[in-house]
């Protein structure tokens, strides 16, 4: 006779449950992004992100405030320029809305740990995350430079780490390169290695207006269609000195980041990014899901498929009503 295995026994109530559950969910580990404008007593809904702000700094500062009391201590800067120009000068001037912000907020909130996103296309007229020649092609190697600039300034202006999410060749040694000559060898690269041409970045597009004004970023951002070339290009950022590497989106590549974590010795994170908050909560509005069931079992997901950290907006969500 063949003895029937019978795993339901380990699922018999909730205390067995849990003492078996392979994968915990831990609030330190996620990452709350904030988004900074230039002008002032600004406090703006995104309309496709409920719960998403625009703020200026002021406004700013009150929110991190309170998402400090909350228990939030990491943090990822967005900087939304007044004006844009096609070198995007704004995300390297010293005075520029992200390195001010940065300046006030960890001089506010020093125990706080700070990352700013460092890319071009919230700042550049065209909206690429790198510079463009006449006839609109993303010249790679000139857009170094700048990135280098970019995360030398918000370095100088105070923050933990530097996340560089433009997707350009080689910026992770360029930028390793220029910090450490300056003597911050204690700040850290969370490198978007592995980031999709993705559409569910349009509520982000929406809220920091960064949509290209033509052509799309599919010459320097992933084809969802491949997996190889993600272990390719976190492999490439672990040489060039990341310590940290970013898949991006997280849903509907979790695939992926199990990939990239079998592949490689470094903490992986994961950016639930705009489209997959934006689908949570307006569809929670509605009454159609249950908000709290569905966050918990997408980040359990993102966790279980490897990611040893997270980026998400539902980060103010979780520490507010204590979710986990
Ligand atoms: C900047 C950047 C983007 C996001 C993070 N950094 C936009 C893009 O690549 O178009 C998207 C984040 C999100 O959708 O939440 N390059």
């Amino acid at each position: 006779m063949i003895l029937k295995k019978r795993p339901r026994r380990l699922r018999k109530n909730q205390i067995v449950r849990d003492l078996v559950s392979e994968t915990t969910l831990d609030a330190k580990k996620l990452i709350m992004p904030y988004f900074v404008c230039e002008e002032n007593k600004v406090k703006k809904e995104i309309e496709s992100m409920p719960g998403i702000f625009v703020n200026s700094l002021e406004e700013l500062l009150q929110e991190i405030e309170s998402d400090y009391l909350l228990g939030v201590r990491n943090m990822l800067l967005f900087g939304l320029p007044k004006k844009k120009d096609p070198q995007g000068s704004g995300a390297y001037a010293k005075n520029g809305i992200i390195q001010k912000s940065i300046r006030k907020i960890k001089k506010e909130f020093s125990e706080i740990n700070l990352i700013g996103d460092v890319c071009l296309c919230e700042y550049t007229s065209h909206g690429h995350c790198g510079q463009v020649d006449a006839g609109g092609n993303i010249l790679n190697d000139a857009t170094l430079k700048l990135l280098a600039k970019v995360a030398l300034a918000q370095t100088e202006a105070g923050v933990d780490w530097v996340a560089p999410s433009d997707m350009m060749d080689g910026r992770v040694a360029v930028i390793r390169e220029v910090l450490d000559k300056k003597g911050f060898v204690d700040t850290g690269i969370l490198s978007y290695a592995v980031k999709y041409a993705s559409a569910f970045y349009g509520p982000f597009r929406d809220a920091a207006d960064s949509a290209p004004q033509f052509g799309d970023r599919s010459t320097y951002q992933m084809d969802f269609r491949n997996s190889l070339e993600a272990e390719k290009e976190a492999c490439l950022d672990v040489q060039e000195g990341a310590d940290i590497i970013m898949v991006k989106p997280a849903l509907s590549y979790l695939d992926v980041i199990y990939r990239v974590k079998q592949k490689i010795n470094l903490p992986v994170c994961a950016y639930n990014v705009s489209g997959s908050y934006s689908m949570v909560k307006t569809t929670a509005r509605q009454n159609f899901i249950d908000e709290k069931k569905m966050v918990l079992e997408i980040l359990t997901s993102i966790f279980r498929a490897g990611a040893d950290l997270i980026v998400s907006y539902h980060t103010r969500d979780v520490f507010k009503n204590k979710w986990f």
